[in-house]
């Protein structure tokens, strides 16, 4: 994905503006919070390409070459259980590949068990120090037991034994009882061996429906751009809304 913008994009991202433009006074957090407010910027959506997916590689690239941002691929997964009940969290963004964003994680965790009950999900990545947002919505479907063994055979050692060890969302005793539960695969699995992928990991691929690109721009007159298809097969439309 590197490589993918211009110098000029690169250094405007470079260069964004972390300060606030109202003065802080000593009044307590709710004033503070009250008065937290930036001019956004100079940069622009204005060349979209047809395919959402080539900008959302851009703009991920130009997110990964910003110092100022910190794990640029992660992203908040949210979902929604059968009753309606949303849930949200942070997952990494590991892969793009066949249309859609993958993740990996526990399938018997909570994001896991709503995902089985809908599968509609959004994926949301909060580049604040870049004025950017981008929205993905759309269907979440396990990847094959080889793709998920494949990543799971890259993953340093200790990650791969934290899997093992990991009910994850399951109550937990106490910190001893993780601590134990990894020194049991550890010893199971020491370091240098294969270890192999648990039957409860692996990934999710997200197929878009709907991408959402949010840009700051001066005076709060955001570019606001939603790609939406109606399937998979769709071709993508493109719409402008106010921001
Ligand atoms: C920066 C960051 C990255 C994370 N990445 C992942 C991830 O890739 N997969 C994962 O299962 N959990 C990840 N987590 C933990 C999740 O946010 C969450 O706590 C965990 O998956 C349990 O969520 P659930 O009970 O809703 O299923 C990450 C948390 C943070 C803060």
């Amino acid at each position: 994905m590197k490589g993918v913008l211009a110098t000029t994009d690169v250094e405007i991202a470079l260069s964004a503006k972390v300060t606030l433009d109202t003065s802080m006074k000593e009044t307590g957090i709710r004033a503070e919070i009250s008065a937290m407010r930036r001019s956004y910027g100079e940069v622009g959506l204005d060349k979209l390409p047809t395919d959402p997916v080539t900008l959302f590689e851009e703009w991920m690239a130009a997110a990964a070459a910003n110092e100022i941002i910190v794990e640029a691929n992660a992203m908040v997964l949210s979902t929604a259980d059968g009753s309606g009940e949303i849930t949200t969290r942070t997952v990494l963004l590991k892969d793009i590949s066949l249309g859609g964003f993958t993740f990996f994680t526990n399938y018997s965790s909570r994001k896991a068990q709503a995902i089985a009950m809908n599968s509609q999900v959004t994926l949301l990545f909060p580049w604040y120090a870049m004025e950017r947002q981008v929205i993905i919505s759309g269907q979440a479907d396990k990847i094959s037991r080889e793709e998920s063994e494949n990543y799971f055979a890259t993953r340093p050692w200790s990650s791969q034994i934290g899997a093992w060890a990991s009910v994850q969302s399951a109550p937990l005793a106490s910190r001893e009882e993780l601590e134990m539960r990894f020194q049991g695969a550890a010893e199971k699995w020491p370091e240098g061996s294969v270890v192999p992928t648990p039957p409860h990991w692996g990934g999710f691929r997200v197929i878009p429906d709907s991408i959402e690109y949010w840009q700051g721009r001066y005076s709060r007159l955001h570019d606001r751009i939603r790609y939406h298809r109606a399937s998979a097969k769709s071709d993508w439309e493109m719409q402008r809304y106010f921001p």
